[in-house]
């Protein structure tokens, strides 16, 4: 199959994940990398054997380039997948899809204009454990899926990245960097999304800079950081999600999905395997091996089962969804991780953060399809 040739705007702390993940995939090639810094690029091409060095404009004029991958901060994404698309390349682009939602349907009406595609992290829902709780729904082992509740607590990222200042300005805070994780996997999973309402609130006006090199930096926060939203789907399942960057830690699974007949938990509170990761068990528990209300609470696993994964992808696989769509461009069938599905993640989003200021429901404009299951023989049956 032909290969797709890739443009990657962006080279930093993600870039390394994305960059060994389309070398393990023969449909990719990235032929150029491009940085603000043009020493970044050079160093980055260095490093992956990457043929050319550019800065950002010339991978938009470059005809070599098919697909542009977009790994640049929050708050420049629209503006770089805009010209990717204006000259003539397919886009896959980091999360979130956009902060603003004007943009957003900008982005897919050029796509649609112009026959490209739009792709959008994450992908982790393509990751063994995602696809076992989708085979899982789709076996009627929880029956028809009712609820959901994600959590994702964190104290933020001033400890380990060397950059934190973007995720506390306008297009950061935990809901836009983590919630999509977790909203895109309960849409995966549960369908579309009918109307959203929330909470939120920032705890600190500054927050120091913990990381090296620039250790005691003290950083303005000029974002919601502790975010909590209700979600009810086209279904008429109820879901709820807890965004924070103000907890120091929790026993709280990452996502559990209740249904009709069971229970499907996403267990861990261990970030590093936490539900914005594809590894990691799935545990379900039914009418037969749940607990009375009198009983104990039991820690741990018991009395849940887990479940056995058969699908690919348990490790850190970002890229996935730029491989998908690689194979949807060159097979003409619809891309998993689609922008239409990332709109409709950002449209949650800026509704559970706006519903509070109006003090009214935030009723969806968008909606998406839900992805196909991933085979779990892919790529080689797309051959
Ligand atoms: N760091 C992580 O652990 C992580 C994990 C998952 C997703 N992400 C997402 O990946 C994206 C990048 O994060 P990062 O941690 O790699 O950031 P970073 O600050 O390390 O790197 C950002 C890169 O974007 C480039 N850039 C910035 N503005 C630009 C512009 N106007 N035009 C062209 N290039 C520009 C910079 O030169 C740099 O190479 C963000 O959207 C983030 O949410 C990051």
């Amino acid at each position: 199959m032909e290969k797709l040739r890739i443009g990657l705007i962006g080279c930093g702390v993600i870039s390394d994940i994305y960059l060994k993940t389309c070398q393990k995939f023969e449909i990719l090639e990235v032929v150029a990398c491009a940085s603000l810094d043009i020493a970044e690029s050079r160093a980055k091409a260095a490093q992956y054997g990457i043929a050319k060095y550019y800065t950002p404009e010339e991978i938009f004029s470059d005809p070599e380039i098919d697909c542009v991958l977009n790994l640049t901060i929050p708050a420049v994404h629209a503006k770089v997948s805009i010209a990717a698309l204006e000259a003539g390349k397919h886009v896959y682009s980091e999360k979130p899809f956009v902060t603003d939602l004007a943009d957003g349907a900008k982005i897919l009406a050029l796509a649609k204009e112009k026959g490209l595609c739009v792709g959008n992290a994450p992908d982790t829902f393509l990751g063994g454990r995602w696809q076992t709780c989708q085979k899982l729904i789709e076996e009627g082992v929880i029956g028809a899926p009712t609820g959901a509740a994600a959590f994702v607590g964190t104290h933020g990222v001033e400890r380990h990245h060397p950059n934190p200042d973007f995720y506390y300005q306008p297009g950061g805070g935990p809901l836009l960097d983590l919630g999509p994780y977790y909203l895109t996997a309960m849409i995966a999973l549960m369908g579309p999304v009918k109307r959203v309402c929330g909470f939120s609130r920032k705890t600190f006006d500054t927050r120091m800079i913990e990381s090296q090199p620039r250790h005691g930096e003290i950083m303005p926060v000029d974002v919601d950081t502790h975010v909590s939203g209700m979600l009810e789907f086209c279904s008429g399942a109820i879901g709820s999600i807890t965004a924070s960057f103000d907890i120091w830690d929790s026993e709280t699974p990452r996502l559990e999905i209740y249904g009709e007949k069971g229970t499907l938990c996403i267990p861990d509170p261990d970030p590093v395997h936490g539900a914005n990761n594809f590894d990691g068990e799935v545990w379900y528990r039914t009418r037969e091996t749940s607990r009375w209300s009198y009983q104990p609470r039991v820690q741990g696993l018991e009395n849940w089962q887990v479940a056995e994964n058969t699908h690919g992808y348990n490790e850190n696989s970002r890229g996935l969804g730029l491989v998908d769509l690689a194979y949807a461009v060159r097979g003409s069938r619809p891309v998993r991780a689609s922008g239409e599905m990332a709109q409709h993640v950002c449209e949650i989003m800026t509704g559970i953060l706006e519903s509070p200021k109006s003090g009214e429901f935030w009723v969806l404009n968008s909606s998406c399809a839900t992805p196909a299951a991933l085979p779990e023989d892919f790529p080689n049956s797309e051959a």
